[in-house]
């Protein structure tokens, strides 16, 4: 999706979508999925905290930060190369209770370290660091998570725990993979509209500092397969509150990718190859052999001019604990060397 990209990035953004509905307006499962189980979960009730921040549409000169206040506040953000020195500054505006900001930190350099801060009346945000872009040839980490559904089967502090593991690798940029939001499976718009907010308290402390790239899971409420993509449609509305709350990248003079206009949304935010012809197994990807290991953890991927080393953190191993904390553990790791 970026205009000068490696293999590696090649993103899967698998099912496209489609409005601008309020929560709680229509049932989610209406039209499709009637069969399928429903989160129940309390995994969506996290603490209340002041504020998130998710980076997102990370370039060799900006980065777009999305500050989403819990209360009404004014502020803006402070940002720079050196901790303590903040010089330049966002203009001073409004953040009304819940409603996602998105301000661009512009004019930076590339492949450099930036520290940046939110200061608001009442609260700020530890100062936090990000790097830009890097030039092609460069080595560069990132980070992988996929499917945490926060349904019944996640248990949150596994979670927590696989997110504070790809903290610790300071990856440049995180890809999450989808059935992050399963909208399709919540019991309405009002139970489904408290995920994409969960997801952003959980994913806040990685993605405050590692640009958050989201690919679409097949639950995730976005496909028109079988609901179809009118206004009121779950696909519209999935498609919107994604947008909303998590900006990813959209054709730009950095960034290729989607750049169909649908009626109802406009850009989708989505990026998939091969036209809508995704493989359907393992097998057809190519994955034809190897070992299969079990969840939880994240893949941690290394990038340099040699080679990209490829590791599978396991997250939760029983009865492992590392300073009062669960430890993770490398499970396998395989490594691709450079063409
Ligand atoms: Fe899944």
């Amino acid at each position: 999706m970026m205009k000068k990209p490696t293999q590696l990035l090649s993103l899967v953004f698998v099912f496209s979508a489609f409005g601008v509905l309020g929560a709680g307006d229509k049932p989610v499962r209406k039209g499709g999925g009637s069969s399928q189980p429903v989160q129940t979960s309390k995994c969506n009730e996290v603490p209340a905290h002041p504020f998130d921040l998710i980076l997102g549409r990370p370039t060799t000169a900006s980065v777009t930060v999305s500050v989403l206040c819990y209360d009404d506040a004014e502020g803006g953000i402070a940002y720079g190369n050196e901790g303590g020195k903040l010089a330049l500054k966002t203009p001073v505006r409004r953040f009304k209770k819940g409603e996602p900001a998105e301000i661009v930190l512009p004019g930076l350099q590339p492949d450099r370290r930036y520290i940046y801060q939110l200061r608001l009346g009442h609260s700020q945000s530890a100062e936090i660091g990000f790097h830009t872009a890097r030039p092609p040839g460069s080595g560069f980490r990132f980070t992988i998570t996929a499917d945490s559904h926060l349904d019944e089967h996640t248990e949150p502090a596994i979670y927590q725990q696989t997110l504070a593991g790809a903290v610790a690798a300071k990856p440049d940029f995180h890809i999450d993979l989808g059935d992050t939001f399963m909208a399709e499976k919540h019991v309405d718009r009002e139970a489904a509209a408290k995920q994409y907010l969960a997801q952003r308290y959980f994913l806040g402390p990685l993605c405050q500092s590692a640009p958050l790239f989201c690919v679409l899971g097949n639950h995730d409420g976005e496909s028109p397969r079988g609901r179809g993509g009118a206004a009121d449609s779950l696909a519209v509305w999935s498609n919107t509150m994604r947008k909303r709350y998590f900006p990813n990248p959209v054709p730009d003079a950095f960034y290729s990718g989607d750049a169909a206009q649908h009626p109802e949304v406009g850009l989708l935010q989505d990026y998939y190859p091969g036209n809508g012809k995704a493989p359907r197994s393992a097998a057809e990807y190519g994955y034809k052999s190897g070992m299969i290991l079990g969840s939880s953890g994240h893949l941690r991927v290394t990038v340099s001019p040699a080679a990209a080393v490829v590791e599978y953190l396991r997250s939760g191993e029983a009865g492992a604990t590392s300073g009062g904390r669960m430890a993770e553990a490398v499970a396998q790791t395989y490594t691709i060397p450079a063409l």
